[in-house]
């Protein structure tokens, strides 16, 4: 049995990758299975800087492969804030709330609400390592909409549906989702790793 070790704590963000990454012969262990694992401040410029720096960081210590991924939100009219910030849009300690809030008082004015969620996974094994992204278009509603998912989902409406993210089921999600889609890339990638 081949074993990769997600580089996260993030229960929401480990249920959805381990649903994504359901290959035959693949143990998917995270972060929570480490004890001696640290934070890891995640202080990179891009996307790619941090989702590399979290899976270098694993596979070292532990002697695993390690997958990691970095997602930001990018709004067109806010020239593409707050991308890399997106977690802490609202301050060091904000909760998902809070971004949400802050971002629906900045764009009260705006009627150009295009916006994309960008994700970048990494991939590291002893010798390498490996980029796969994901982009899905959508817009920013006004208001909260649903109650699925996490962070800005109840105020993004993907391309193509009426419905936010937060009305969405976990599977719908992520046949459309940026991280669904560069796990897509990620896991056709694994498949012939292993
Ligand atoms: P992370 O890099 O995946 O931790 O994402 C950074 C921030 O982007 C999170 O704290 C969330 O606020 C937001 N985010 C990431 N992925 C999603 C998503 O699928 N839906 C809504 N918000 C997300």
């Amino acid at each position: 049995m081949n074993e990769i070790v997600l580089a996260s704590r993030n229960p929401n963000k480990i249920h959805e990758l381990r649903e994504l990454l359901s290959i035959p012969d693949l143990r998917v262990l995270s972060t929570t299975d480490f004890s001696e694992l640290e934070e890891v401040e995640e202080d990179a410029v891009t996307l790619e800087g941090n989702a590399l720096k979290k899976a270098k960081y694993v596979a070292m210590v532990t002697g695993l492969p390690s997958l990691a991924d970095d997602t930001g939100l990018e709004v067109v009219a806010l020239n593409g804030a707050p991308g890399v910030y997106s977690a802490r849009y609202a301050g060091e300690q904000a909760s998902y709330d809070d971004n949400v809030e802050k971002l629906l008082s900045e764009m009260t004015q705006m009627n150009v609400r295009n916006a994309q969620f960008r994700t970048v996974v990494a991939f590291v094994d002893a010798d390498k390592q490996w980029l796969f992204e994901g982009v899905c278009t959508g817009q920013i509603s006004r208001y909260r909409k649903g109650a699925e998912g996490f962070g800005y989902d109840p105020i993004f409406v993907p391309d193509g549906f009426e419905q936010s993210f937060a009305e969405m089921d976990a599977k719908q999600k992520n046949s459309i989702s940026h991280r669904g889609l560069a796990m897509k890339k990620a896991v056709i990638f694994l498949q012939d790793w292993l």
